[in-house]
């Protein structure tokens, strides 16, 4: 028995040394590690109040303003990216999804609640958001920079 304990015994310790060995290295391995911090760093971007309002693009309007219902479905809200929840609502066609943020809709206030969003930027918000969940919608262009 002697003989096959041995070769048993080393076999689990060479695994537990590869195993470790695995472990460190994915700890260490900058690509995966800016993989795992870069939305961070990018959702602090899209937070920086330096976007004058009138001239968000859909994605800032979006992650300033809808996130806080859209992204989990507070309040019965359908899920960013969730096409089966946006399908029959992108089939309303553009101007009515419009018109819903304009007006308010259900638990959604007139504005989603942000009287400074012009409709051009809900225009670009709505675009945004419903392109994420199958839809295909051309987002306003925003105004060229002034050159300040
Ligand atoms: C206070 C929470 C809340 C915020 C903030 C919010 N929404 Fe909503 N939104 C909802 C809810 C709830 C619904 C579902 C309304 C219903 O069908 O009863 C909805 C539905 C929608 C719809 C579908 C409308 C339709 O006709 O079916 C669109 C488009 C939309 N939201 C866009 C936005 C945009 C763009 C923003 C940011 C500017 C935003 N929402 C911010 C809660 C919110």
């Amino acid at each position: 028995m002697q003989p096959f304990r041995f070769p048993a015994f080393f076999v689990l310790a060479v695994t537990a040394a590869l195993l470790a060995g695995c472990g460190q290295k994915s700890t260490v391995d900058p690509e995966e590690s800016s993989v795992l911090t870069s939305p961070v760093a990018h959702f602090e971007f899209q937070a920086a109040p330096k976007i004058p309002p009138g001239n968000r693009t859909g994605e800032e309007v979006y992650n300033g303003l809808c996130t806080t219902c859209h992204a989990t479905g507070t309040l019965g809200a359908p899920r960013t990216g969730d096409a089966a929840a946006w399908a029959p609502r992108i089939a309303t066609g553009y101007d009515a999804l419009v018109l819903s943020v304009i007006n308010g809709k259900g638990n959604m206030t007139p504005r989603a609640g942000s009287v400074d969003l012009t409709d051009t930027e809900i225009q670009r918000g709505v675009a945004w958001l419903a392109n994420q969940a199958g839809g295909n919608f051309t987002e306003p262009p925003t105004e060229p920079p002034t050159g300040q």
